[in-house]
């Protein structure tokens, strides 16, 4: 028996990355999966290379109407949900002088305020259906500890998990598990844009930085998006029903709590 059978899913962000990887993952386990991204074309294409049980979905988890609408097509396409990952963020970096409001509003925008009400939004359906569900955040190894260069994005991290434990406590009563995964570096093109970024303000070659991160990491090497599928299925299955309000380290090793 595979362990998301007919389940109901949407994936914030799907469109590449983790988000896909966790799209390709549970469709293998039986589930049906929206690729809701703010990258349409890119969410088609994901959803075209995985099969005809993911389907895009257009989703701005800034803006509500988007988030309404985009939860009125999965029930619309699927009869309910029963899963949603809050994967969609926005990275960037800065020392504290150059931090921009901008680059703050757009970063809280999306990484918290996305999350939140993307998961009000499934949560109050879940309620109306009456059968429990299971909400993922994916928050990250930023919101364990401040970084001198990145303040903005470990906040808004560090918020991913302390909504996840306020958001836990409130809905299991309603049979609603909401977990959170913390990566630590996963290679792909969110980290080649990090990388980029990081070579600007260090002064570094492209390609430099993550030479450097993968080889600190315990296990001695950045993660791939395969490295934390695992933990997307199991805290989406019935084997994590009494797993509540927690975040979980999925990082080779970098970080102990
Ligand atoms: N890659 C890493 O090293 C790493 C480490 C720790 C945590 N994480 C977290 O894991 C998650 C996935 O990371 P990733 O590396 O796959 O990211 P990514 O940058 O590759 O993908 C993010 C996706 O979100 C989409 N998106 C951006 N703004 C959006 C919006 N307003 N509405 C809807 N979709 C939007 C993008 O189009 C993109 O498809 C993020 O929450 C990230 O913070 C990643």
């Amino acid at each position: 028996m595979r362990r998301l059978e007919g389940r109901s899913a949407l994936i914030t962000g799907a469109a590449r990355g983790l988000g896909r990887a966790f799209a390709e993952a549970y469709v293998a386990e039986g589930a049906r999966v929206a690729i809701a991204d703010i990258n349409l074309d890119g969410a088609k294409a994901a959803a075209a290379d995985i099969g005809p049980a993911a389907y895009a979905v257009h989703l701005d988890v800034t803006r509500q109407d988007s988030i309404d609408a985009a939860m009125a097509e999965v029930v619309a396409s699927a009869g309910g949900i029963d899963i949603l990952i809050n994967n969609a963020a926005l990275f960037d970096l800065a020392p504290i002088p150059e931090i921009t409001r901008a680059s703050y509003e757009r970063l809280f925008a999306i990484n918290v305020a996305g999350t939140l009400f993307t998961l009000q939004a499934a949560a109050r359906q879940m309620i109306a259906q009456g059968r429990g569900g299971k909400i993922i955040n994916m928050a990250s190894q930023a919101g364990r500890r401040g970084e001198a260069l990145v303040a903005v994005y470990c906040a808004t991290k560090a918020a991913v998990i302390s909504l996840t434990q306020s958001a836990g406590l409130n809905l299991i009563g309603h049979g609603i598990n909401v977990n959170a995964i913390a990566p630590g570096v996963v290679d792909g093109e969110h980290w080649d844009g990090v990388d980029a970024l990081f070579a600007r303000h260090e002064g570094l070659k492209p390609g430099e930085k993550k030479a450097a991160v993968g080889a600190a990491v315990p296990i001695g090497r950045m993660a791939t998006p395969a490295d934390l599928t695992g933990m997307a299925v199991f805290l989406a299955s019935a084997e994590a029903d009494y797993i509540v309000a927690q975040t979980y380290n999925v990082d080779g090793g970098n970080w102990m709590s």
